[in-house]
């Protein structure tokens, strides 16, 4: 049984139940199906990878505390649609304590939930689901509590699930990096395959073939290629533009390795040489993100390292004559949200904007403080728009971000995408080499 799970066992007690089920495929059209994605806390739990199965963890039942509901072995529907675990796999290979076709579920539902206290369950997710488990309870209040009752209490099971999955295990961490040098390196054949006249797309797929040719799935997240002033819109996914002599191409892209995300930006001239108006942009956000790299440690909140990106940001956007006047006042007023409009960075681990709370408090006042364990992105940006008249000219259409994933230790941190040049100099140098 996985440690995640013996723990997730520990957590709950032994007068609850926890339902977990696993996602379902998404009809893309007719009878085809978008790639298959599991559920990030079911598979964090089990590590089960198949659809339409569902985990029932009972801590009471000391010899079955973990029952796998799957889709049974069936040589027809393998045959149309890929293999499948089956019950024997679902014990031999995750561990399942017990293991049954899933269309056994709603039989064994009475059983599973009579005699616990507390009910771990997220409402909202999967709906056929909820019906089932709301329509025992409602029948159940027939019987008054004359038999053995189900749980009275209902707790959201990612209250502890996503606390978990924020502080990662030392496997964790080695599956990041791996995910992370895959996205390094993608990024570097970026760098040097980019030329004018090349399209997006070209570069799209030149890093999404990198990540497939060395052991990912596929993307964390959809790549963004944008070129010149397409790397001012923060979410563009179009790429399919040509990269022009003179602009820069702002690439945001990250693999997925073995469920986990990396995800990593870079800015970069398509012509290999930063223009002297680029170089001043970019030195801005680079000295703002390296700062922030720094700043991500133990006891920082992250409140504090936003306010030290928007400061620092602000202060940058002085010196290059678009903002002008006091830079406390600029702050108050939030001058600098037209030209960096995002968060500095966000939880990374399973998901791309990874599971775990913000704040301490639920009123979302009070900051977290990093801890040891967490990984999060660092991302500042800069976005000049192009026709923002309060801007120079020479910045106009300029989009630079740079993105790195920090992992928080005890008396520091390592930055898993340090691999990933981001000097101007050092990606001058990368392209010249094959130019
Ligand atoms: N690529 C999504 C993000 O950086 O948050
Ligand atoms: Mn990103
Ligand atoms: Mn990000």
């Amino acid at each position: 049984m996985r440690q995640q799970l013996k723990d997730f066992i520990e957590a709950i007690g032994k007068d609850a139940v926890a339902i977990i089920p696993a996602a379902h495929e998404v009809t893309r059209s007719y009878d085809t199906e978008f790639k298959f994605h599991q559920d990030p806390d079911f598979f964090y739990l089990t590590g089960f990878p198949e659809p339409d199965a569902i985990a029932v963890i009972t801590p009471a039942n000391k010899r079955n505390p973990f029952t796998l509901f799957v889709r049974p072995r069936d040589p027809l529907m393998e045959t149309w649609y890929g293999r499948r675990e089956g019950t024997e796999g679902a014990m031999k290979n995750y561990a399942a304590s017990k293991a049954l076709p899933i269309e056994k579920f709603a039989t064994e539902l009475p059983k599973l939930l009579n005699g616990n206290e507390k009910l771990y369950y997220r409402f909202g997710v999967d709906n056929k689901l909820d019906q089932q488990i709301l329509q025992y309870l409602s029948a159940q209040r027939f019987r008054r509590l004359k038999t053995p009752y189900p749980p009275h209490t209902i707790v959201d099971p990612t209250i502890l699930i996503h606390e978990m999955r924020l502080h990662k295990t030392e496997a964790e961490v080695e599956l990041m990096q791996k995910s992370a040098d895959i996205a390094a390196e993608a990024h570097v054949l970026a760098m040097k395959s980019a030329r004018p006249g090349m399209n997006e797309s070209s570069i799209e797929a030149i890093i999404e073939h990198h990540f497939r040719m060395n052991g990912a799935a596929g993307v964390s997240y959809n790549s963004i290629v944008g070129g010149g002033a397409n790397a001012t819109i923060l979410h563009y996914v179009e790429n399919n533009a040509e990269l022009k002599d003179g602009d820069l191409l702002l690439i945001d892209a990250g693999a997925h390795y073995q469920g986990y995300a990396s995800d990593i930006t870079r800015t970069f001239p398509v012509n290999g040489k930063f223009t002297k108006a680029q170089r001043e942009v970019y030195d801005i956000v680079l000295e703002t993100e390296i700062a922030c790299v720094e700043f991500t440690r133990k006891g920082n909140t992250i409140k504090q390292r936003q306010d030290l990106s928007i400061e620092m940001l602000t202060e940058g956007l002085k010196k290059l004559g678009i903002l002008h006047g006091d830079t406390q006042d600029l702050i108050k007023n939030k001058k600098y949200e037209k030209y960096y409009m995002h968060g500095v960075g966000h939880y990374l681990g399973l998901d791309v904007h990874d599971a775990g709370r913000y704040f301490t408090d639920a009123a979302a006042k009070n900051s977290r403080p990093f801890a040891p364990g967490m990984v999060l992105t660092v991302e500042p940006g800069l976005y000049i728009p192009p026709d923002d008249a309060d801007a120079p000219e020479q910045y106009r259409g300029i989009g630079i971000r740079i993105e790195d994933d920090v992992l928080v230790t005890e008396d520091g941190n390592v930055n898993l995408t340090i691999n990933c040049p981001k000097q101007a100099e050092e990606i001058e140098e990368i392209m010249a080499k094959t130019s």
